[in-house]
Order: C-alpha cells, then sequence, then structure tokens
C-alpha cells in the first residue's frame, strides 16, 4: 500500500493525477533539497561536434523555404509516447523533423524546428528563411529538475545537450522552448489580408504544438478547417522532397542495409535453436533484434518471422508459431541506423536447409518476377511498371501451373487481376526514414511518378498459397514467398544495395549449410 492512501476512503478525496506520485518515496526536506543542489561538478564540454548531416539539412531546408515563400514552417519532433503508465517508448522523432535538422538519436522530444520567413535571399543559405530549434536544454545540476524529473533529469536519464551544444551539432540557432516557443509560433500570425503571416504546421506530431497554433487560428479568424489543408501541404511537400536521396543518405542507406544483412546472418544461425524452441519464431525475431540494437538505433519496423503457414500471413508480427523441419520460413526485418534511415529486407528459406520440389518452382517464380521487375530499372521508367513486370512473370507463371481461371491477358488487365489473389500487396515502396517513405507524396509523384537517380525503393514480390486455399491443389498449401531487396537507382540503371544477402536457391541452401542448419 502506498503511504498516501487513505484505505478507509477507497473512493478516494485525492485527485487521480496526483495518485501518480503515490509511490514516490523522495525526501521533501530543505536539508535535503540544498544539499542535492550543491557540490556538482561543473558540466563538461560534451565535445558536440557538428554533425556530418548538418550541411546536407541545411540544404533540403532550402528546398523547402523555396515551396513556401514568406510563410513560417512549423516542424515538432514529437512529444515521448507513454506505453504504460509512466513508462515511455524509446523516443525516434518524427521523419520530417529528421530530414530538416540532421537529427537521428540525437533527437530532443519535444523539440520543435521553426523557419520563419524573411526578405528573399536573406535567409540561410540564401534562401527566404531562418530557422531555429526550440527544444528544452538540459537543467542545471541546482535545479530540482536534475533529480526529480524522470523524464529529463540528468539523474534519470543522463546528460542531454545544451542550447550552446546543439546548436554546435546542427548549424542552428537554438532557443529554450519554455521561455519562447509560444511567442515563436504565433507572433504575428493571422488572416494575410489583415497583414498576418500564414503558419504551416506538421499536424498530428505534437498535441501541444497544434493546440498553440489552433487557439492562435481562432484569436485572429483563421478558417481552421482551410488550414488543415494547407497544414497539408506541408506534409506533403516533405514526403516529396524525401523521393531522390542525398549522397550521405544513400550512404546510411548503405549501413542500415549491411547492418541487416549480418542481422539475416544471425537469423539462419538461429533456426536450430528455433527448430527446438516451442516459439522458434521468437528465437528468429530475438536473433534479429540483438543485431538491431547492437548496430542500430532500433529495428525499423517489427520483424516478421513467419513459418509454414504462417509465411502466409502478410503482416505476421506475432511470431509466436514453432519452426518446424520441411517448412518455409519467411523474414522480413529491418535494421534502423543511429541516423534513423532504415532497410527492409525479405529471405524466404528452407527450415532444414534443402527446398522441396514445389517449394523450389514456387521460389523460382518470385525470384524471376524480382529479378525482372529489377532489370527494367533505370531513370525515366515509371514507378508502376516496376510493379506491373513483377506481376506479369507471376501471371504467367500461375497460369503455367494451371491455377489462373483465365488466360495471362484476362488476368493482367485490369477488370481482370485473379493472379492477384496471391499477391495482394504491392511491389515497390520507397524507402528511407520511414519503412514506407515519401507516404504523403502525390499519385503523380509516386506510383505514376518518374523515376529519377538517387531514388532508393523495394522490390518485393510474392506469392502466398494460404493452407485454407481451395483454389489450389494441396501441394501448394501453406507455402508463402516473398523476396525483397533495397534497391538504388544510378545514373544508368540500378544497384541491389542488399545483394550480398543470399538471394538464389543455391545461394540460400549455401548459406542454410554453413551454418549447420
Ligand atoms: N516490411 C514491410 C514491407 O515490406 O513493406
Ligand atoms: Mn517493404
Ligand atoms: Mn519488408
Amino acid at each position: 500500500m502506498s503511504q498516501n492512501q487513505d484505505m478507509s476512503n477507497p473512493g478516494g478525496e485525492q485527485p487521480l493525477e496526483d495518485r501518480v506520485n503515490n509511490r514516490s518515496m523522495r525526501p521533501n526536506s530543505s536539508a535535503f533539497k540544498d544539499f542535492m543542489a550543491a557540490s556538482w561538478a561543473p558540466v563538461e564540454d560534451s565535445g558536440e561536434t557538428r554533425l556530418a548531416s548538418a550541411d546536407y539539412a541545411l540544404e533540403r531546408r532550402s528546398k523547402l523555404s523555396a515551396r513556401f515563400p514568406g510563410e513560417r514552417l512549423v516542424l515538432p519532433a514529437g512529444p515521448l509516447k507513454v506505453r504504460s503508465n509512466d513508462t515511455d517508448y524509446r523516443f525516434r522523432a518524427h521523419s520530417g523533423f529528421a530530414h530538416m535538422t540532421g537529427l537521428g538519436v540525437d533527437h530532443e522530444a519535444d523539440a520543435v524546428l521553426v523557419m520563419e520567413p524573411v526578405e528573399a535571399g536573406a535567409g540561410e543559405n540564401g534562401s527566404g528563411h531562418v530557422s531555429t530549434l526550440y527544444f528544452r536544454p538540459m537543467a542545471g545540476r541546482d535545479s530540482s529538475e536534475f533529480y526529480s524529473n524522470s523524464r529529463s533529469g540528468e539523474f534519470w536519464i543522463g546528460p542531454r545537450p545544451t542550447l550552446e551544444s546543439l546548436s554546435l551539432m546542427t548549424g542552428l540557432p537554438t532557443a529554450h522552448m519554455d521561455l519562447s516557443l509560444e511567442d515563436a509560433l504565433t507572433r504575428n500570425a493571422g488572416l494575410v489580408a489583415l497583414g498576418g503571416l500564414t503558419v504551416r504546421l506538421v499536424r498530428d506530431v505534437d498535441q501541444t504544438v497544434d493546440a498553440m497554433i489552433d487557439t492562435s487560428r481562432y484569436n485572429t479568424g483563421v478558417d481552421l478547417e482551410a488550414s488543415d489543408a494547407s497544414d497539408g501541404a506541408l506534409s506533403e511537400a516533405l514526403s516529396e522532397l524525401r523521393l531522390v536521396k542525398d549522397a550521405w543518405e544513400i550512404e546510411q542507406m548503405r549501413a542500415a542495409v549491411a547492418a541487416t544483412a549480418n542481422g539475416f546472418d544471425d537469423v539462419v544461425r538461429s533456426i536450430p535453436r528455433a527448430m527446438n524452441h516451442k516459439r522458434g519464431e521468437r528465437v528468429i525475431e530475438g536473433a534479429f533484434f540483438s543485431r538491431a540494437r547492437e548496430e542500430g538505433n532500433d529495428l525499423g519496423y517489427d520483424t516478421i518471422a513467419a513459418s509454414g503457414n504462417h509465411a502466409t500471413i502478410l503482416h505476421w508480427i506475432r511470431n509466436d508459431g514453432q519452426v518446424n523441419a520441411g517448412e518455409l520460413v519467411l523474414v522480413d526485418a529491418g535494421v534502423e541506423a543511429d541516423s534513423l534511415y532504415t532497410a527492409d529486407i525479405t529471405r524466404t528459406v528452407p527450415v532444414d536447409g534443402t527446398f522441396t520440389e514445389v517449394q523450389a518452382r514456387i521460389y523460382q517464380a518470385v525470384l524471376d518476377a524480382a529479378d525482372a521487375a529489377f532489370d527494367i530499372v533505370k531513370p525515366g521508367i515509371t514507378f508502376r511498371t516496376i510493379h506491373e513486370t513483377a506481376l506479369a512473370v507471376l501471371a504467367d507463371r500461375l497460369h503455367g501451373w494451371g491455377l489462373l481461371p483465365v488466360s495471362v491477358e484476362e488476368a493482367i488487365s485490369p477488370a481482370g487481376q485473379q493472379h492477384r489473389r496471391w499477391m495482394p500487396h504491392g511491389t515497390s515502396h520507397h524507402l528511407g526514414l520511414d519503412v514506407h517513405d515519401c507516404a504523403q507524396a502525390r499519385q503523380e509523384l509516386y506510383q505514376d511518378g518518374i523515376v529519377e537517380a538517387g531514388m532508393v525503393f523495394t522490390i518485393e514480390p510474392g506469392l502466398y498459397f494460404k493452407a485454407e486455399d481451395l483454389a489450389v491443389p494441396a501441394e501448394y498449401r501453406g507455402i508463402g514467398v516473398r523476396i525483397e531487396d533495397d534497391i538504388l537507382v544510378t545514373a544508368d540503371g540500378a544497384e541491389r544495395l542488399s545483394a550480398d544477402v543470399p538471394r538464389t536457391i543455391a545461394q540460400v541452401e549455401a548459406w542454410m549449410a554453413s551454418t549447420g542448419a
């Protein structure tokens, strides 16, 4: 029982919000407070240096600035998110914020990047904006926050940046958010017709920031619904500016893919133990996760470790099944680097090291679809033709196996699409800070967009024959195969970044044999 609770009054007169302190054992005496505030060595210079991403982030902000001259742009990092009661998830900044600041794990929860319009050409990098990073710097050791705030105090979570150190890292002017953020967001904001300034916000990232700006809009007569649309245009621009990666981002993608390749070696090595465990899929998931934390920041998304019929469930992340000899196990996993860029790779391997004849037949069809799609990638093609190319191969194979109820031509026509029963997902998505990157880009720049050098996306065809699928012969049932690679578009073609992770049947069988599975 907690010391402050009065069990004679279990309904309680103590407000619920105060009860969070009921388990606190922190002394309250002024003697304690005075002693805690004294005799600490000065905060050491953390030796922070300018991040390698800082110059790239400056270029990206210049491009964003050019899209919205004369307007204030507000990009929150987002707050800590509660997992359970007073326990938070590990913080991960919003991708738009990360892209425009260059901050990865060097994050700050609650931070906000504000790009303030100035005269054209008078801003940073010759742009029309000056940017300031608002955040809550590390509190002094003579403050109670130092030892009493479990979400931000140095005694609890370790040192955090000062205003000076974060400025040095990002090349951005910094300011204390508690002192100046609301003013920075709302100053002179209002109807343009009345001499006010338009403010655009990346919404739904930080409710506190949304509320400050919505209140200001309400008070100055700015239409809230129209603002929703203009805010949306900022998110759209942030997505579209990420469609082509710069040199630093490509380096990060290579690092994320390399760590993921190591993780897949760990996955294969874990299979013998997985076969002897009642939740073998968890053994595989855990093997990959260790690598993600050792070499990167985290997983880019929850690992899919799916054996047997589970491989036919597209987002199988429960991962609580057995891993049995004779089955294929599909593993879809990606390491998110410290920069927050993630890989997204899938391999499907035979648990006991050798494909059966029918497994090999299905696997080869998926591999041929992936290779056909990869072979057409070069600048100038339409993104959607990658999907169409992969699907044409799969439709042809399905027809050859006698599974399609119509001709290939009928199936691939818009009025048909029967082959999609066995591959209902897309073949490709952009990849970067988000696993499904650039998600707010317009259709004409995404599915209907033209492929350009510097784009990074997946090619991930699959075939999924569920155990309960009565439209296929029994030998196909319970087999799911996906092969997913990460592709960089080059000046005259494409590079398969994940080429080192075994792909062909011979490579996969040799890979399994090398680990004694
Ligand atoms: N892992 C999610 C995807 O492949 O899109
Ligand atoms: Mn993917
Ligand atoms: Mn994937």
